[in-house]
């Protein structure tokens, strides 16, 4: 059974808290590395974020599959790429908020021949209404959680047989508006009033909780999954709301915004840096190590989150050894 809700109140720690506004103020350790001829998987790389460290990870030399939903910002990106750095900017199509389109390119990737080096989950969405996926999900928590889920679920046994690999899921300080808990009786928001804050923080909780599950799964195996918030940043993120939160966005919050270089920075050194060698299951904003809140890391819930979301995909069906 899940702990009562109530029970973390004792688990917050001020100092905690304090880490993590000092954190903030950071900028990241950087890496300057060569990562020549590695395959990098990311999601989500046409816009903010992702498009930063895509082309970070191309400076350096590194080949580049790309999981994106758009198929002509997909194509702009692969050309702009290969014509400025001398790598390969291939892409995979997928809407990560679909389970078919998730189980497609995770089976595709697993199909790869080459190692994949480094997988970089950081699609996402922010809502301010609830919306439904195709397959009846909330789509902030299928965006961010099932698709990073379902992905290296399916891609567990190719990374194992790999000599070595970084799972780094794009996580954020946000996790922490889900400062009760996660809901496994609702996850999809049924019988609560939906927040956009708490949506978010739920979608990005649930990330971190898996990442406690996955983490022992890939133990011993060369495999690491670490979290990491990416700054708050200046990107496109939003887009999808009514014209009061863009005008909000575009002349407020965007004012108080860093670049997502400091992101594609961080996202680098998680993934590339021998400092990072062997670290698995931790919580970095941007590249310090923290302690996330509470309820992410309460490892009785993660594992009913894990056993609730491989009936809920149907993964369980599949019977893969993991
Ligand atoms: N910006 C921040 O300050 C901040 C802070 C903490 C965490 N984060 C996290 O950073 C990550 C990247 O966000 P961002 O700020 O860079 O936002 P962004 O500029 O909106 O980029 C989001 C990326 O995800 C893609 N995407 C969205 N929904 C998708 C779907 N259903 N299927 C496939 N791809 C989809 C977008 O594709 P399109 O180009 O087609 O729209 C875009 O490439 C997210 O996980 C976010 O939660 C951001």
């Amino acid at each position: 059974m899940a702990k009562k809700t109530s029970k973390y109140i004792h688990e917050y720690k001020w100092s905690n808290i304090f880490a993590m506004i000092r954190n903030n103020m950071r900028a990241p350790n950087i890496c300057n590395d060569n990562f020549r001829n590695k395959l990098v998987v990311i999601t989500g790389a046409t816009s903010g974020i992702g498009y930063i460290t895509a082309r970070k990870y191309a400076a350096h030399g590194a080949n580049l599959l790309c999981v994106n939903r758009n198929p002509e910002k997909s194509e702009k990106l692969k050309i702009e790429i290969e014509s400025e750095f001398d790598v390969k900017c291939d892409y995979l199509i997928a809407d990560l908020s679909s389970l078919n389109d998730i189980f497609r390119v995770s089976n595709e990737l697993s199909a790869l021949e080459q190692p994949i080096d480094v997988i970089i989950h950081n699609a996402g969405v922010y809502l301010t209404k609830r919306e439904l996926t195709p397959d009846g999900f909330e789509k902030v928590f299928a965006v961010h959680y099932l698709s990073s889920f379902i992905m290296n679920y399916i891609l567990m046994k190719k990374l194992k047989a790999q000599e070595n690999a970084r799972i780094i899921l794009v996580g954020s300080e946000g996790h922490r508006f889900a400062a009760w808990g996660l809901k496994l009786d609702d996850l999809n928001w049924e019988k609560r009033r939906f927040s956009g804050l708490k949506s978010y923080g739920s979608a990005k909780t649930a990330q971190l909780l898996s990442m406690i599950v996955f983490k022992e799964k890939f133990e011993n195996s060369g495999v690491t999954i670490n979290t990491m918030h990416p700054g708050a940043v200046k990107t496109d993120t939003g887009q999808e709301n009514g014209r009061v939160y863009r005008w909000f966005k575009k002349n407020i919050f965007d004012k108080t915004l860093k670049s997502p270089e400091i992101s594609a920075e961080a996202l680098y050194y998680l993934g590339v840096s021998k400092d990072l060698e062997g670290i698995s299951g931790k919580f970095f904003n941007l590249t310090k190590e923290e302690v996330p809140a509470p309820p992410a890391l309460d490892k009785e819930v993660a594992f009913e989150l894990w056993d609730k979301t491989l009936i809920m995909t149907a993964l369980n069906e599949l019977n893969l050894k993991t």
